[in-house]
């Protein structure tokens, strides 16, 4: 691993070319203001029979309609000159080789290295002597007549929660019958007190997972947990619980024997590889948890060496780039059309907003562009009964990006149809759009017989030409959903990449921690309030238990 002075001076030469600084960006601003700003889906679509084939991708497990988007291929061949002159490409083999392309932290990034098959990437005796022990535990947890384990609680957050939270019930059909699984994340006793209700000590398994193993929020439910544990008859600490951590002496401390490490170089939104999926590993067992790293590996191995006019994540992150920062959209909506998938868009805020979410480049200077959308969304259809209005008719273009799983899990294929008739619907929708003239010719049942039909039809007429994507996967295995998050992950650093921001450090969650230490103290009944604004103080009055 290249960690030197040097190195890393050469890696700040050799990977940092802020895009507005670039011919490419300059090229772009002129054909978004010429072209990109009116373009136009449905006319595109009458004017190329073949731009499905042309815009849709193939890759790993998941295919790629990009053709209801608002570019073309002169555009795209502008986003990947764009990416060449940012020196993507240098920095993803920087990444991929170990480099500590977390400058600000100087560490390496090699989440791709908890993937490689054995005796490929960096570390990669540490990563399978892990795995296979984390592995060979799971399946003895997974022995439930001999465990006697029914419950699993899993307390850590961020990172540490929403991977596994996320996984857990993607995979519910690939999952062991006998276990339940629970997330404790919050430092709200309204999370872990419903959650320990009913539980019985002997027959459950505490998984504190937490890189650092001194978050707040984790540490604090961990003691709740040991408290209630012997407060109820618990009398096995060392088998019924276990951490994931970088931080093995802490967990020591705890009072933790069996612990699965892993290491500074797995960022907390990209540990769900490591240790941190013990929860994912007791669920489905150890072949299915390596088959989800398969599928990750898979999507790596694309993102390294498909061309880049084929290349998904390249594709995906450069259009991320187009919209927010030339057609000017604040957000990107996600919409699952897989109820096992309902915590992706919560998964996706992490992974995108804490690793874009950045104001300086890497050189620390502050940035004359945007950067991370919010990302935000819920599983279809349920979503279409909430906020889809806003999206069809409201005044923001929102890019939506639809997620359809071809075969069910489930013999229901009426149902499916439903939701993937509902899914297409949607994004034909929002390119097609209804004009007045459509609306005025057509009768609408419950509209008002007072209003002038001309008035009406505005109301109920849509703008159309809002960009959506569409991806497919053939079935919602291990393998397509490892492939699924590492594309995610490829993209958000694909436009961190073009970006010139460090995407793997988060200053920005560090204020309110030193803050909340200060403040707590002062909540206590004769808490000190010197030197406080006075709406902090004022809060902290009201707030005070009597
Ligand atoms: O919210 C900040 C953060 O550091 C995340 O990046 C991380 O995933 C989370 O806290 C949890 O941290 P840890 O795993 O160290 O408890």
């Amino acid at each position: 691993m290249m960690n030197s002075p040097e190195s890393n001076s050469m890696q700040r030469e050799m990977i940092f070319h802020r895009c507005d600084r670039t011919d490419a960006w300059k090229v772009l601003q002129r054909h978004y203001e010429t072209q990109g700003r009116r373009f136009n889906l449905r006319d595109a679509f009458a004017r190329s029979a073949d731009r499905f084939e042309i815009m849709s991708v193939q890759a790993p497990e998941v295919f790629a309609d990009l053709s209801k988007n608002l570019l073309d291929t002169a555009t795209l061949q502008l986003l990947l000159d764009l990416a060449r002159e940012c020196g993507v490409e240098t920095r993803r083999a920087a990444m991929f080789a170990g480099q500590p392309v977390n400058t600000t932290e100087g560490r390496a990034v090699l989440h791709t290295a908890l993937r490689a098959p054995k005796g490929q990437g960096p570390f990669s005796d540490d990563v399978h002597r892990v795995l296979d022990a984390m592995l060979a535990y799971a399946e003895t947890v997974r022995d439930t007549a001999t465990s006697g384990i029914r419950h699993i609680v899993n307390i850590g957050i961020g990172g540490s929660d929403l991977g596994p939270q996320m996984v857990v019930p993607a995979l519910d059909a690939f999952a062991h019958r006998g276990l339940t699984f629970h997330f404790v994340s919050n430092v709200d006793g309204h999370d872990i007190v419903p959650t320990l209700r009913g539980l019985k000590p002997a027959e459950t398994l505490f998984v504190i997972a937490s890189k650092t193993f001194t978050t707040q929020e984790t540490m604090a439910n961990a003691h709740v947990a040991k408290d209630w544990f012997v407060a109820n008859g618990g009398t096995d600490t060392a088998r019924q619980f276990v951490a994931a951590t970088t931080n093995v002496k802490a967990a020591a401390e705890f009072g933790i024997t069996t612990t699965f490490g892993f290491w500074d170089w797995v960022g907390g939104r990209y540990s769900l590889w490591s240790a941190i999926g013990l929860p994912i590993g007791l669920a489905i067992g150890a072949e299915h948890f390596c088959a989800l790293l398969a599928g990750a590996h898979a999507m790596d191995r694309h993102f390294a060496e498909a061309p880049a006019h084929r290349n998904l994540p390249l594709l995906l992150g450069l259009l991320d780039v187009w919209y927010r920062n030339f057609h000017g959209f604040t957000s990107r909506s996600v919409a699952p059309y897989h109820q096992g998938l309902r915590r992706l868009p919560a998964y996706l805020q992490q992974l995108e907003m804490e690793s874009n979410g950045k104001c300086v480049d890497l050189g620390g200077e502050p940035l004359p562009f945007a950067t991370s959308p919010v990302v935000w969304g819920e599983p279809g259809t349920n979503g279409q009964h909430a906020y889809f209005q806003m999206l069809h008719q409201g005044t923001d273009v929102i890019p939506v990006e639809f997620i359809l799983v071809k075969t069910p899990a489930h013999p229901l294929h009426d149902l499916h149809a439903k939701l993937l008739a509902n899914g297409l619907a949607q994004s034909q929708a929002l390119m097609r759009g209804k004009s007045s003239a459509e609306a005025l010719g057509e009768k609408a049942s419950t509209a008002s017989a007072a209003l002038d039909p001309l008035v009406l039809a505005k109301h109920r007429s849509f703008p159309g030409n809002r960009p959506s994507t569409t991806l497919i996967l053939d079935e919602l295995t291990p393998t397509s959903l490892g492939a699924l998050i590492a594309l995610y992950e490829h993209r958000v650093f694909t436009s961190g990449a073009v970006w010139g921001i460090n995407s793997f450090d988060q200053w920005g969650v560090e204020l309110g921690k030193a803050l909340c230490a200060d403040l707590l103290p002062r909540l206590a009944k004769d808490g000190d309030l010197d030197g406080i604004d006075a709406s902090t103080a004022g809060l902290i009055q009201r707030l005070r238990a009597a």
